[in-house]
């Protein structure tokens, strides 16, 4: 058989010499990108941290690129690094986190770099942008999330998705012998459905759609997941060439984001066939005000895209650490008890409000494990951080929450234990500083769904621990983290699940 069709070629000796000239012309392009790649990012830096990163041989220490950056930002005297092959600072010194997020706000963006990154899944959603369109969004969702009454309703959306489907979930994984459930997978599931119903009003298990659910939150997975990987590429002009070209992963992401973009069309013609007047979904919400459907659509990608892996994350790591603390299970159980009645699985809302030990046990969970490990934004003028770092208009600075979380300079000798307690004054929970604790980002641009994931995250574990033992399979393996806009644990969170009073 011949694998290349000669013939071809001399029937079409224009086109062959366009390809021709457009595969020199491509090559070129590449060589001269890496040429400006290579001069502008200092690969010949010498210092210890550069030569580490370019080299990895900080994989000979450390499991996880954050757990080296923690090491490295504690033995700063500053807190603050700069990565020179990067052109990247980062911090952990809570004064410059007020600085960058607060006092000078307008000087450190997003920027264009991380907005072209994640443009074609986000489009202008509010994750997304910065200056007048992010201000619009923020002020309507303010407004909109705010209310008393959508936290009520999450809380409604989020307790009838553990009745119906989580409880039954693990209680048939109880009843089976030896049955390895991946914990990790199950809330990842279960916070999408959460999140699809919040945000538009539909459950996903029910949509009259030609295209299975599980196929959505698949595209999904891969568009968030391949939008992420994009910024891991040495230089952008890798993946827009890619993308120049529709091949390879830049064509598996056209692929997921057109899936993703079919869902929410239908959602929102849905939703206009309905009614939105009486309904409480965001989508009803942000419909009464806008009636640009590709606006419409990236608003709500923005929010499932920030309200699901980050509530499924933090959940994961919670129950990790259970497993590892059982008397910090024991002591939920008892708060529990006395707040709620002996066979209640599903916590009110004024309950949850009582449950001073379970709030602090989630906040001291996320200190260790924040969802989000980091975040960048880019400063727009030459700027001084209150340390004394120089930071050049341009460059990226990073806070980060992981490092934060571990660092005894904010938390004390014991900064490494997990330990609820310290969010205890004679028993109530005590909020530290935001600029200590970044895990919602925090200043101007703080996480608009932090209510709600509290909410969402403190009601699952509490039907969780109420109804089941749960037992890690290795809880001595020290999480390894795949790359992503959020932390996942590679591998999943193997458990066996026992149901209590057995
Ligand atoms: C434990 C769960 C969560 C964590 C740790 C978290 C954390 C964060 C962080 C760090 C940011 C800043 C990201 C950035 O600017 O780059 C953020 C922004 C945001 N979050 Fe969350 N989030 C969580 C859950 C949620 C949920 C459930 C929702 C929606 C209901 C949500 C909605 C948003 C939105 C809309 C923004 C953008 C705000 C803006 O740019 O003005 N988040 N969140
Ligand atoms: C919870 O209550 C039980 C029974 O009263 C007690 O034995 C246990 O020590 C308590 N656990 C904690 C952590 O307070």
């Amino acid at each position: 058989m011949e694998l290349f069709d000669y013939s071809a070629l001399c029937l079409q000796p224009f086109r062959n010499t366009l390809s021709f000239m457009f595969f020199t012309f491509t090559i070129l392009f590449f060589l001269f990108s890496l040429l400006i790649f290579v001069l502008r990012l200092k690969p010949w830096c010498q210092c210890d941290a550069c030569r580490s990163y370019l080299t990895f041989s900080w994989l000979k220490d450390f499991n996880n690129l954050c757990d080296w950056y923690t090491h490295l930002l504690a033995k700063s005297p500053t807190g603050t690094i700069h990565l020179h092959v990067l052109g990247n600072t980062i911090t952990s010194n809570p004064g410059n986190v007020e600085y960058i997020l607060k006092t000078r706000f307008d000087n450190y963006p997003k920027g264009k770099p991380f907005s072209v990154i994640l443009g074609d899944l986000l489009g202008r959603g509010i994750f997304n942008v910065d200056g007048d369109s992010w201000e619009f969004q923020r002020k309507m969702a303010c407004f909109e999330l705010g209310s008393f009454n959508i936290k009520m309703y999450a809380l409604e959306l989020v307790t009838a998705e553990i009745r119906s489907r989580l409880i039954p979930l693990l209680s048939s994984a109880a009843n089976k012998d030896n049955n390895i459930l991946d914990l990790q997978d199950v809330f990842r599931r279960f916070s999408f459905d959460s999140i699809c119903k919040f945000s538009f009003g539909l459950d996903p298990e029910c949509l009259m759609l030609n295209l299975p659910v599980s196929k959505f939150a698949t595209a999904f997975d891969l568009a968030s997941k391949l939008s992420a990987e994009r910024a891991l590429a040495p230089s952008p002009i890798v993946w827009k060439i890619k993308r120049l070209l529709n091949i390879g992963s830049e064509k598996q992401l056209k692929g997921a984001i057109n899936l993703v973009n079919e869902l929410a069309e239908t959602m929102i013609h849905q939703r206009q066939q309905m009614g939105f007047s009486k309904k409480n979904d965001l989508l009803s919400r942000f419909m009464a005000s806008i009636d640009d459907d590709k606006y419409l659509r990236d608003i709500v990608v923005s929010f499932l895209l920030a309200g699901r892996d980050t509530v499924a994350s933090g959940l994961t790591s919670f129950f990790w650490l259970l497993s590892q603390h059982p008397e910090v299970e024991s002591a939920i159980r008892n708060e529990s008890d006395k707040i709620m009645k002996p066979n209640q699985d599903l916590v009110s809302f004024e309950q949850l409000r009582e449950l001073h030990y379970l709030n602090a046990a989630v906040y001291e969970s996320m200190r260790l494990f924040p969802p989000v490990q980091f975040d960048s934004k880019f400063a727009q003028e030459d700027d001084i951080l209150p340390d004394g770092t120089f930071v050049r208009k341009g460059t990226r600075v990073t806070y980060h929450p992981y490092a934060m979380g571990r660092m005894e300079r904010i938390w004390g000798p014991d900064c490494l234990e997990f330990k609820p307690q310290r969010w205890l004054r004679n028993g109530r929970f005590v909020p530290e500083n935001p600029f200590k604790y970044p895990v919602f980002q925090a200043g101007h641009r703080v996480c608009l769904g932090k209510d709600i994931a509290l909410v969402e995250m403190k009601s699952v574990a509490l039907a969780v621990v109420r109804k089941f033992n749960i037992r890690v399979s290795d809880p001595n393996q020290a999480p390894r983290f795949a790359p992503g806009l959020t932390a996942t644990v590679r591998g999943g969170l193997p458990v066996m699940v026992q149901e209590r009073g057995d």
